[in-house]
């Protein structure tokens, strides 16, 4: 395979390749296999007469783009050689880095070594023509997700408490509207000295985050104490923190059974009896209850609709095999019956397909399905700590979601109005009330009109705080 020395490429070509790659937050490498890939992909003649399977599957594929891109200040002290190694750990966690070299640091490191590490050129002045003519230190300091200085020395704490702005790196450090991460790295005397401790509490109020210094050896023989810059990894990680912030997960470790969907009732092996529900709200549930943390398990009824990632699907047809799902599903930790399950089935189904005939229509007997939310809630032994139920009424919403709570013995209904003006059915929004039990009396919370993955992740968290609420109760 040929390969491409973007050096040699015409001015012009370089000019518009450096403007995109640094809109884009990519190299200019990265950039141009990018332009590549895209063009090769707009083809309207294909590349070969047949077609080849994609080699590296898609997710691998978009883990290989960087997600995040730093720029990287490193400072003019011993510890700049560590800043080699943070270079590699950023990148192992597809993070992008552009370098800084303050003049001090050329001393203990070359922008050669940093440039292939990087794979990017390095910065190093303030009036460099070539960077400047587009604002070189404001898009260093800007067009980046988070800035890391590392060895940050004295000097550069100084500077940066004091707003200086004479050199890249402090320019920079004053321009950047990013959140800056420091890793001081310099003697113990000069760490403990009055003046590095008013620079550091300026910078701590001025919202700057640290990461050590540690304690050890010292360059300087036979010294010891706080003042070792933290090791790459340990910065590396820190400053994917702040990039990746850790998303909470409150249903972590909690098993959450969720019913979905409309029930089909066979009349014979062709007919069944139905109902409008497109099940999308159970699926949203489930949707977020899996993002929270929870194991989930979705017990669907016929839809039209994909498996939530990372849940369990069980797709089932009537109301007796999705009783019989749910049984198998216990124990869980929290139960939500949103599925519009067929109040009946028919009694006797045929075993062939019903015809017509001069006798007139088929007489149907139904008899009533099981309740399946009624059922899970009376269990004595493995009823769900939380058991929550769905209300569709056409009419008195309210008053018929209350008795729908006690008659089912349920310990929170969501009631919709799914009248046909409404669109519930089907539709993407849903208007609810949550109906639970309080202390003395029942309370009624009613929520504005949102779309259904909004009434799930709004139901997800209130789920989550009585979790969090009842693990804060004394145990009785
Ligand atoms: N439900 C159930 N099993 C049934 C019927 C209903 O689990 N056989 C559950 C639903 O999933 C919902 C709640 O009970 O969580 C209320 O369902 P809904 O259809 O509103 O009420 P019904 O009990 O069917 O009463 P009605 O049709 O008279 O309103």
């Amino acid at each position: 395979m040929a390969s491409l020395t973007i050096r040699k490429l015409d001015e012009g070509v370089k000019t518009y390749l450096r403007l995109r790659s640094a809109k884009n937050r990519r190299s200019v490498e990265e950039e141009v296999r990018i332009i590549l890939g895209e063009l090769v992909e707009g083809r309207e003649e294909p590349l070969t007469p047949f077609a080849i399977p994609s080699a590296v599957p898609t997710p691998q594929r978009a883990a290989s783009v960087p997600e995040a891109s730093v720029t990287l200040i490193i400072g003019g002290g011993i510890a700049a050689y560590k800043s080699l190694d943070l270079i590699r750990r950023l990148k192992e966690r597809r993070i992008e880095v552009r370098c800084v070299l303050t003049k001090a640091a050329q001393q203990f490191v070359t922008p050669l070594a940093v440039s292939a590490l990087s794979h990017e050129r390095v910065y190093t002045d303030l009036f460099d023509p070539q960077s400047e003519f587009d604002a070189g230190h404001i898009r260093l300091a800007r067009e980046c997700d988070l800035v890391v200085v590392a060895p940050a020395t004295a000097d550069l704490l100084a500077k940066m408490a004091g707003g200086h702005a004479d050199d890249l790196a402090s320019a920079i450090l004053l321009a950047t509207n990013r959140k800056i991460l420091l890793a001081p790295a310099m003697n113990p005397l000069m760490w403990n000295n009055a003046a590095t401790r008013r620079n550091i509490g300026q910078l701590q109020r001025d919202g700057v985050v640290l990461i050590g210094p540690n304690s050890g050896e010292m360059a300087e023989a036979g010294e010891a104490g706080v003042g070792r810059m933290s090791e790459a990894i340990e910065i590396a990680t820190a400053a994917e923190r702040l990039l990746r912030p850790p998303v909470p997960r409150p249903l972590a470790g909690k098993r959450v059974l969720i019913t979905a969907g409309p029930t089909h009732e066979p009349i014979d092996p062709v007919r069944y009896i139905a109902n409008r529900s497109s099940g999308k709200q159970g699926f949203a549930i489930a949707a977020a209850a899996q993002a929270a943390g929870a194991e989930v398990i979705l017990v669907s009824g016929p839809v039209d609709l994909g498996d939530p990632q990372g849940v369990t699907v069980k797709r089932v047809e009537s109301a007796r095999q999705m009783l019989e799902q749910v049984q198998a599903a216990l124990p869980a930790d929290i139960a939500i019956f949103a599925a519009a399950v067929a109040d009946w089935r028919v009694a006797n189904e045929g075993e062939q397909k019903l015809k017509k005939s001069s006798a007139g229509m088929p007489p149907l007997q139904l008899v009533e399905n099981p309740d399946i939310l009624a059922t899970i809630s009376r269990l004595a032994d493995r009823r769900p700590p939380l058991v929550i139920g769905f209300a569709a009424e056409t009419e008195h919403l309210i008053d018929n979601a209350k008795s729908k709570l006690a008659r089912k013995g349920c310990d929170w209904i969501v009631a919709n109005d799914v009248s046909p003006a409404t669109g519930v059915m089907g539709g993407d929004r849903n208007t609810v009330h949550l109906i639970s039990r309080g202390a003395s009396e029942i309370a009624v919370d009613s929520w504005p009109v949102m779309t259904k993955e909004q009434v799930a992740i709004e139901l997800v968290a209130r789920i989550a705080k009585s979790v969090a609420d009842k693990s804060r109760e004394p145990a009785s």
